[in-house]
């Protein structure tokens, strides 16, 4: 596990930006928790600038996924918040998807198993203003990233 300090907003879009600077090629799913204003948009926000998304980046709404075509197969924001039953999330059909492209789900822990066992956890905590990352590799492609990650922040 690697835990980083997020003294502000800035630091959280940091540590975003050093994520995608940590991919390698192929697919990635990123997990990430956090209450509502942790701060997950904003480290998502970081890692698309990171990958040469310019302009602002919206929160994906209910039932939608933001998809930005700066990788192959894309990166691919979601936010699974207001999906009420497994039934609706299979409807976005983005399960079946998973295996292609770069993902980030926020709220990923509402549908705990649902995601492919291979990922990165990103729980961001609030600590008074400031935050916490906890990043969690689960599996050998997501060590290696976190690893990646690792040496980036260094
Ligand atoms: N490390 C941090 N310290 C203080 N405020 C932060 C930090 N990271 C993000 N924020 C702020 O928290 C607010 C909510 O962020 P957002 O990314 O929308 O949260 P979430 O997507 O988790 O609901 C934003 O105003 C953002 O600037
Ligand atoms: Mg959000």
């Amino acid at each position: 596990m690697l835990t980083v300090d997020l003294p502000d907003s800035d630091a959280t879009e940091r540590l975003g930006t050093a994520l995608a600077a940590a991919l390698e090629p192929g697919p990635a799913v990123i997990l990430l928790e956090g209450t509502l204003g942790a701060g997950k948009s904003t480290l998502v926000r970081g890692f698309l600038h990171g990958l040469g998304v310019t302009g602002p980046v919206a929160s994906p709404t209910y039932g939608l996924v933001h998809t930005y075509a700066v990788r192959p197969g894309g990166v691919h924001h979601a936010d699974v918040y207001r999906i009420e039953t497994l039934h609706e999330l299979e409807q976005t059909g983005m399960l079946d998807e998973l295996r292609q492209g770069v993902w980030l789900v926020e709220w990923a822990s509402r549908f705990a198993g649902e995601w492919p066992a291979d990922n990165l956890e990103v729980h961001i905590d609030v600590a008074g203003g400031a935050r916490v990352a906890r990043i969690v590799a689960n599996g050998p492609k997501h060590t290696a990233l976190l690893e990646g990650l690792c040496r980036t922040l260094q």
